[in-house]
């Protein structure tokens, strides 16, 4: 069974704008936020799987998107060295947390930034890494070091889709849904040559963070406003669930940025 990690959104909100769709004036409202976030909790949870929290913090808005928290491979968690000094309190509650539970915790250096699964993703027998607004592509090579495996580094080039699961996300078979003008050409060309199967994204759909979705083998469960995507991913036999993330757009994140695999993946390919 897939076990997940998610943060409540009790001191979520807009207080700062560190990339292009957070707006302090236009803030997120505290209970459609909650709202929002236990449909979430609840449709994860009665999936094949197992939710655990970690407490949140005051002073820490974002931790909500514990996908930036780290990227998880069997029992190693390798925690993130955030780009930006307001999230950068994160790490130690969740170095803490992980490693309370028995994780091995492997640092990166902290002059690499490295936002953790937000900007690395398992597709087939390589691990995808996005660089740039908030990764540095030199962590990709400490990356590749720990976990001994292929690291496909890709440029993203959008500052709306500034994190690798704002664009890409892989599916159990080996292929993936994508974006793929948020890649310059050579990660366009990188990931069309990794990966079969790919489902092109249409702008207007991509601009609802569609591709930031939690696949569960089966099950995926993204946010509302992308038709063309789910008749495409129902035609492929899998079952989708939209859901309203309007309120965590507006911090830009949605489904999968709220979510951790831990592990990701059992053994690095
Ligand atoms: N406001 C957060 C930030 O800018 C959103 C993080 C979204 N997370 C993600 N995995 N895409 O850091």
């Amino acid at each position: 069974m897939r076990e997940l990690l998610l943060c409540p959104p009790d001191y979520y909100g807009i207080e700062y704008e560190i990339n292009p769709w957070m707006n302090r004036a236009r803030g997120a409202e505290a209970a459609l936020a909650q709202k929002q976030w236990k449909q979430l909790h609840a449709r994860l949870s009665n999936l094949d799987c197992e939710v655990h929290l970690i407490s949140p913090q005051p002073g820490l808005p974002d931790m909500v998107f514990t996908a930036n928290a780290g990227l998880t491979v069997g029992r190693k968690f390798i925690p993130s060295n955030f780009r930006h000094k307001e999230r950068a309190g994160e790490q130690s509650f969740f170095a803490k947390w992980m490693e309370q539970r028995g994780y091995e915790v492997s640092w990166l250096p902290e002059y690499l930034y490295f936002e953790g699964e937000g900007d690395a993703l398992f597709g087939g027998d390589a691990l995808f890494c996005g660089y740039k607004f908030r990764s540095d592509i030199q962590s990709h090579r400490a990356l590749a070091d720990i976990l001994g495996c292929l690291v496909i580094s890709v440029e993203l080039v959008d500052p709306r889709f500034y994190h690798l699961d704002t664009c890409f996300c892989p599916l159990p078979d080996g292929s993936a849904f994508w974006f793929p003008s948020a890649f310059d050409e050579y990660g366009q060309r990188a990931i069309r040559e990794r990966v079969t199967g790919l489902i092109d994204v249409l702008p207007e759909e991509a601009m609802h963070f569609s591709c930031n979705a939690v696949v569960i083998e089966r099950d995926i469960v993204l946010p509302e406003g992308a038709p063309q995507l789910v008749a495409t991913l129902q035609d492929r036999g899998y079952r989708c669930y939209e859901l309203p993330m309007s309120e965590f757009i507006k911090a830009g994140g949605a489904c999968k940025c709220l979510t951790m695999f831990m592990p990701q993946r059992e053994s690095a390919p």
